[in-house]
């Protein structure tokens, strides 16, 4: 019976003249629970498979053979194409399958911009400007919605505490509620009042969870953290971007406590669906069904299938398991229909909220409105990327003021990533071109016209290291390295600096040493590099390092070595003309950093944030028994939260508006914010809180606030927080999230290291 039923269902409407009428589908007036349902009622078992499979287009996978699954009804979702008339077409082909036609959605990496590039992420956490935030988030919908898109895999709300770890270059920090902060902005953003708007793209959240969290930093390694860290420190960020509505979750490719996510039901159904009562659509990672045989929970192709399914993965991305294991699961009764509806019924939810079942071309237009260039400039929107990346460039050093630089004189501009367009854009730089991008270079010349003598010599290639171009240029040739001798590259860059009254470096990582795989044991910057700066160094003349780079870097020496340094992260596509307005003093440098720059590797995992020891170390009083490294400081080269300005700001004494708070109550706290120089300028100030005593340890400081702030040279304003018993709360060793009565300090910064504080008694 069983047998004869899977038959029926298997072969489908291809054999039952009934099923294979054309079917409408159900009214879209309805509302999503009522069409979800009549819609599944109409579906073959196997068309509902089908709307279970996303896949990639990409070398293995040909659009001639994309075209063909879609024929046969085998695809969900298709992610890797980005123009309209190749979206275009794939939509016509499932509007004009015989039977029931379920339109296709279309994703896609855009992770800090779709055409115009933006900073990458840990860049735009830099700004700490939520406004900035949200300007990048808007145009990344604008730019890939035109595209005919209608969801993003982002944002990439991983918490990192280790810089070896490549892909902290795609996330926001080490900091919990800066991460979430930003990622509920980017997700209200891109999706803006409603993900079926026009200019609206639905987003995925990633990678959950805890990803960031891989062992050793070494990327797909294994995660293993207490229920307390997971819950308080790595889970909020994706809930944040939750609550705020995103539509999807990527699932992570690792395993959190023994147990791969795609194979954790306690994490994709408990978690996410019965305790935060999400609704739409989980999806695998790249293969990640796959890796579950080597993750070694499933010991057959079939298996790990039943097991993703089971668990809670409702779409396979970029793998074909489901469509070929699902059916003989259903048939021999291992996976139950009930188990393919609700998954399918997903799928169909984010169909529906993408508005898609009223208009599967509502991103696409009619055939005749596409772009005539898809690459045109004009579809850029570089003015609001160049806002945006100067607001991530981070002065960490400016001895004597040395910056800004007046437009007079001849400046050299040194170094393998002062000319780079592909590097400037940093790593998942979704559909942005390498040639549309302003490098430091340009940037300069453009900033100083012909007022001043630039002066240019490439220094050094990125890395002289062969085995290292090669891995970097394994599936695309990023990097092109000069092939004169080091030692050519070297004396034509000292020439170029000994003519010029100020040298301006360019150094750093090429953005394909920050990327996914791309896992580092050494976070120095590389060693030819490193002789081409001490070569600088030794012509004399003032020295400005830029550093590009996806990951904190152990920057000892540079700091050393430079009268003044800027992070500069990767800025993308008007990264050049950003960095050269704050070069010049046309933008006053506001960025802070979301991530401790460890001094050197050994120190890792270095945090703002941690527990206290029970035999702390005194700097200035030392002991041998405390927590300390004998041949290392513990602190960080540049703490969180750190950056320095043009002008300087004074913060007053934190003033509480009472020393108790009740426990339905709130109190706040306020300082006075001085512009003390002698320059307009724009600063952050942090909040952050301390649990004295409580029943298991807490972090020494916690963010709890932040206020992006511009004063006019001289002026001052008072800034308010408010403070209540929410913000207290822990997970105590039972689980329970609770805030415990106590004394409490509070603390107001302008980086995590220097604070004014304050405390109070919650009663
Ligand atoms: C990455 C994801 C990405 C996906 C699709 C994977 O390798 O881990 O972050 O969204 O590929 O490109």
């Amino acid at each position: 019976m069983k047998w004869l039923c899977s038959l029926s269902l298997l072969i489908g409407f291809a054999l039952n003249p009934a099923l294979a009428q054309t079917t409408d589908l159900p009214d879209p007036a309805l509302p999503r629970d009522d069409y979800v349902t009549a819609l599944l009622q109409k579906m073959t078992l196997p068309e509902k498979i089908g709307q279970l499979r996303l896949i990639s287009v990409g070398p293995d996978n040909p659009k001639e053979n994309i075209r063909d699954m879609i024929e046969k009804g085998q695809v969900g979702a298709i992610f890797n194409t980005v123009t309209r008339p190749d979206i275009r077409q794939m939509q016509d082909q499932a509007m004009q399958l015989p039977r029931l036609k379920v339109p296709l959605f279309f994703a896609y990496d855009i992770v800090h911009g779709q055409r115009t590039i933006f900073p990458i992420s840990l860049g735009l956490a830099s700004s700490w400007n939520l406004d900035a935030v949200a300007t990048s988030g808007r145009i990344s919908a604008i730019e890939g919605s035109e595209d005919g898109l209608n969801m993003t895999w982002a944002p990439m709300v991983d918490i990192s505490r280790d810089p070896r770890w490549g892909r902290v270059s795609e996330g926001l920090g080490e900091d919990t509620f800066l991460t979430a902060e930003i990622g509920r902005v980017l997700v209200q953003s891109i999706q803006g009042k409603n993900p079926a708007d026009r200019h609206a793209l639905m987003t995925s959240v990633k990678h959950f969870a805890a990803y960031g969290a891989v062992e050793g930093g070494r990327d797909y390694n294994t995660v293993d953290m207490s229920p307390q860290k997971l819950f308080q420190d790595y889970l909020p960020p994706y809930k944040a971007a939750l609550d705020a509505g995103s539509g999807g979750v990527m699932v992570a490719l690792n395993s959190l406590n023994g147990t791969p996510a795609t194979a954790d039901s306690w994490l994709l159904k408990d978690v996410l669906r019965t305790q935060w009562g999400f609704t739409g659509i989980t999806v695998s990672d790249h293969g990640a069904i796959k890796e579950l045989i080597r993750h070694g929970v499933a010991g057959s192709p079939r298996e790990a299938v039943k097991v993703a399914i089971k668990s809670g993965i409702n779409m396979s991305m970029s793998d074909e398991y489901y469509i070929r294991y699902l059916p003989g699961l259903v048939e021999s009764g291992e996976v139950t229909v009930d188990e393919i509806d609700d998954a399918v019924r997903h799928v169909l939810n984010v169909k529906y909220d993408m508005g898609l079942f009223r208009d599967a071309y509502a991103h696409l237009g009619p055939v005749g409105s596409d772009p005539a260039d898809t690459n045109a400039e004009s579809r850029l929107h570089r003015a609001e990327a160049r806002a945006v990346a100067r607001q991530s460039l981070v002065l960490l050093k400016n001895r004597l003021q040395v910056l800004p630089l007046k437009k007079q004189g001849s400046i050299a501009v040194i170094g393998p990533l002062a000319d780079s367009k592909r590097d400037i854009m940093g790593s998942w730089s979704a559909a942005g071109r390498a040639a549309q991008s302003v490098t430091l270079l340009e940037g300069i010349r453009n900033a100083v016209g012909s007022q001043v003598t630039v002066n240019y010599a490439k220094g050094a290639n990125v890395t002289d290291h062969q085995g290292l171009l090669a891995y970097l240029n394994q599936y695309e040739q990023t990097i092109q390295s000069d092939p004169r001798t080091p030692e050519q590259m070297l004396a034509e860059a000292v020439a170029a600096a000994n003519k010029s009254d100020v040298i301006i470096a360019a150094v750093g990582e090429a953005q394909g040493m920050a990327h996914e795989a791309s896992s580092r044991s050494d976070i120095t910057i590389p060693a030819i590099q490193r002789q081409m700066i001490a070569a600088l160094k030794a012509t004399g003349k003032p020295l400005i390092l830029v550093v590009m780079n996806g990951r904190p870097l152990s920057l000892v020496h540079e700091d050393q070595q430079a009268d003044a340094m800027i992070e500069a992260w990767f800025p993308g596509t008007e990264g050049g003309n950003a960095i050269a307005d704050v070069l010049f003093g046309d933008y006053n440098p506001s960025a802070k950093l979301p991530m401790s720059f460890p001094r050197s590797v050994g120190q890792i995992p270095i945090y703002y944030n941690h527990l206290p020891s029970g035999r702390p170390y005194r700097f200035d009083n030392p002991e041998k028994y405390t927590s300390h490294y004998y041949d290392e400081a513990n602190g960080p080269l540049y703490p969180f939260g750190y950056g320095l300005s043009y002008t300087t700001f004074t913060l007053s004494e934190v003033k509480l508006s009472a020393t108790t708070m009740a426990r339905d109550g709130s109190i706040t706290a306020s300082v006075t914010l001085t512009n003390s120089g002698s320059r307009d300028g724009r600063t952050v100030a942090q909040l952050y809180l301390h649990d004295r005593v409580s029943s298991i340890s807490r972090p020494v400081k916690e963010l709890k606030g932040f206020q992006s702030v511009f004063l006019k040279a001289g002026e001052s304003q008072t800034l308010t927080f408010t403070l209540s018993p929410d913000m207290l709360k822990f997970y105590n060793q039972q689980m329970q999230l609770i805030a415990e009565p106590g004394k409490f300090d509070v603390m107001i910064g302008l980086d995590s290291a220097r604070v004014n504080s304050a405390s109070f008694t919650l009663l």
